[in-house]
């Protein structure tokens, strides 16, 4: 299929543009429908309309890509099949269960959130976008995947790729609130869900200029704090316990600097993502 005039890129760099009252949502509508009849992802979470298995994806789709987050939604459900089985874990486990993906506040926060379901939802997820927001780890963008996806309520799922292709066909740079705004008024009537999924799609694969995600661990990234508390969690995983030297030793560069390290420590201990024990001078994580 072609992909006529919503796949180039922005050449405004400003919106001047006050309204989208010259935009053909319609036609716009159905060139991305009729693409994603023909192209549309077999995601596994978009063939399970279970409420909780959509929201492990949201949540790992949040910082991870689709290719890596296959296995590991597959994986994390084999060992938390319902939410209840989440909640009445140690977060131990749900980080083991995490790994390889990363960003493991967010592998808590699920947890959490897991458990405020259990003792202020009955154990069912609520079906609204407020309430999802309510939720630990929730945000604007999960609550409305999560309430479009899983209960079908009609409303507009912005994410970053969404905000590109939706500034291409408007040819300017849009705002994150005249993005909402245009994708609301293109909602085609109880259709959000496939609507929005297809956005999506063809954000990622045909629209041009996206982003292009590698696995690869640039020297950049290497040096900030985040690459390092993963890489310390990473490490707990593996060892039941370990002294803060022992733990420098498992950590993937010879240049390490332990002053560093413990600060990561503690502040991953104040996070909840791992124990400290001062007295043992020992890191686990926590059971
Ligand atoms: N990214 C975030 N949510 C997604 C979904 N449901 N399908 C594909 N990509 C996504």
């Amino acid at each position: 299929m072609t992909l006529p005039n919503y796949d180039k890129g922005v050449t405004q760099t400003r919106a001047d543009r006050k309204t989208f009252d010259d935009l053909d949502l319609a036609s716009f509508q159905r060139h991305v429908l009729d693409w994603y009849g023909a192209y549309r992802r077999d995601l596994p979470w978009r063939e399970d309309p279970d409420p909780y298995h959509i929201l492990v994806s949201e949540v790992m789709l949040q910082q991870t890509g689709v290719q890596r987050v296959i296995p590991a939604y597959h994986r994390f459900l084999r060992a938390f099949p319902t939410l209840r089985s989440l909640a009445d874990a140690s977060p131990a486990n749900v980080l083991r269960s995490w790994h390889g993906l990363g960003y493991n506040r967010r592998a808590i926060n699920l947890k959490r959130a897991a458990e405020v379901v259990g003792t202020t939802c009955g154990g069912s997820l609520p079906t609204g976008v407020l309430e999802l927001e309510l939720l630990p780890g929730i945000g604007r963008y999960t609550s409305r995947a999560v309430a479009c996806f899983a209960f079908d309520v009609q409303v507009a799922v912005v994410d970053t790729n969404v905000r590109r292709v939706l500034s291409a066909f408007a040819d300017c740079r849009l705002s994150e609130k005249e993005t909402e705004e245009l994708a609301e008024r293109l909602l085609p009537e109880g259709r959000a869900s496939d609507w929005n999924q297809a956005l999506m799609d063809y954000g990622a694969l045909a629209s041009r200029g996206r982003a292009r995600r590698t696995n690869k661990i640039s020297e950049p990234f290497a040096s900030t704090n985040r690459f390092w508390r993963g890489r310390i969690v990473d490490a707990l995983c593996r060892h039941p316990a370990l002294s803060v030297p022992a733990l420098l030793s498992e950590l993937p560069y010879p240049e390490k600097n332990e002053q560093r390290v413990r600060g990561l420590v503690l502040a991953l201990h104040e996070e909840g993502l791992v124990e400290y024990d001062r007295g043992q001078d020992s890191v686990s994580l926590p059971a």
